[in-house]
């Protein structure tokens, strides 16, 4: 079968997936080959979260993300950046919400963000192209904008000055990146606030002249709860909202598709279809905006993907989902095709 990266590049398009660094993806020879055969981008798990570089205040720890983006290179494989700034609190790394900023609260917050940035985008250079700078920032509750501990100390309404602060620190460190806000915004229409809310922040970061570029899709698709079957109303919604996103001028990615099968029958085969049905749909709209030029799974392979430990939303059978293009054994699956 032709590559998938071939395949993209004749649409003018990148292809590539997520990798974590555990013994089951780029500890699996055979998983890595399978990446190298089929991508030429490819972004980390975990590997560049703060946490993850940052484990503790000033401990760096750069070693598994440089691994992979060693392996990257050496296969002619681009990497981007993910990410820079995690809106939800529960993913920043816990001892920030133990910082004293001091008497001036908001300097401080300031000079933590630039020393961040600073450090990883001096670290990685040139060789990162493309960095999710915020990721998750709007609340699909109701629209607004997450608080967190860094946030809180540009004070009240602060949360947009440290979205915009965050994207104008990239410019100054990374100035040959592509700046990316990414976001989930499931096409359901349960999540018309999220939409709602992340074009309005758009909007505003436009106005601020914030250098935001483009806007990533996570794109995990599928059913997440009873509202979210993809169905024709609500890719009316999407397409609308993907016109108001380029019509803003910011370019799009997809950064992280998967298919959440949790609500299709427990026969496999039949599974399978209705896991490809989804991604057509979806795909052949969202991809047939010329500002989209990447196209990122996150995972794969069912075994290795997320979906199987994230708790959110599991099927009520308990059986492994079937999220990804290829199986646990590494065999083509009909989302491939
Ligand atoms: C997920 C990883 O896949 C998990 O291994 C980790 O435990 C939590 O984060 N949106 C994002 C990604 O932006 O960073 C998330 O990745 C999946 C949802």
């Amino acid at each position: 079968d032709e590559a998938l990266k071939d395949i993209a590049k004749r649409k003018g398009l990148r292809f590539g997936t997520a990798v974590g660094s555990g013994k089951n993806q780029f500890g699996d020879p055979a998983y890595r080959a399978l990446v190298e055969r089929e991508c030429n981008i490819i972004v980390a798990e975990n590997e560049m979260k703060w946490q993850a570089l940052e484990p503790a205040r000033d401990a760096m720890r750069f070693g598994p993300a440089d691994a992979m983006l060693a392996w990257a290179s050496d296969k002619g494989m681009a990497m981007r950046g993910h990410n820079l700034f995690w809106q939800a609190e529960k993913w920043l790394p816990a001892w920030i919400a133990k910082e004293d900023f001091g008497s001036e609260p908001r300097r401080g917050a300031e000079r933590l963000m630039r020393k961040h940035v600073q450090t990883v985008c001096a670290h990685y250079g040139t060789r990162i192209q493309s960095w999710d700078v915020v990721n998750e920032a709007v609340d699909p509750a109701d629209g607004k904008l997450r608080q967190n501990a860094l946030t809180r100390p540009f004070g009240a309404a602060g949360e947009i000055e440290q979205i915009d602060l965050a994207f104008r620190l990239a410019r100054e460190y990374a100035p040959h990146a592509q700046l990316v806000y990414n976001d989930y915004m499931r096409g359901d229409t349960g999540s018309a606030k999220h939409r709602a809310g992340v074009l309005a922040m758009l909007a505003e970061l436009k106005k601020r002249g914030s250098p935001v570029q483009a806007l990533g899709l996570q794109s995990h698709i599928g059913s997440w709860d009873e509202s979210a079957d993809r169905g024709k109303e609500d890719l009316l919604q999407w397409r609308r909202f993907l016109d108001e996103v380029t019509g803003m001028g910011y370019d799009l990615l997809i950064t992280e598709f998967d298919v959440n099968d949790r609500r299709l029958p427990a026969d496999i085969a039949q599974r399978d279809l209705g896991v490809a049905a989804a991604a057509r749909d979806y795909l052949d709209l969202t991809l047939s905006y010329p500002r989209l030029r990447d196209f990122l799974l996150w995972g794969m392979a069912d075994h290795i993907s997320w979906l199987q430990t994230w708790d959110e939303a599991p099927r009520t059978d308990k059986l492994p989902m079937r999220p990804c293009p290829y199986d646990a054994q590494l065999r083509a699956k009909p989302l491939r095709q």
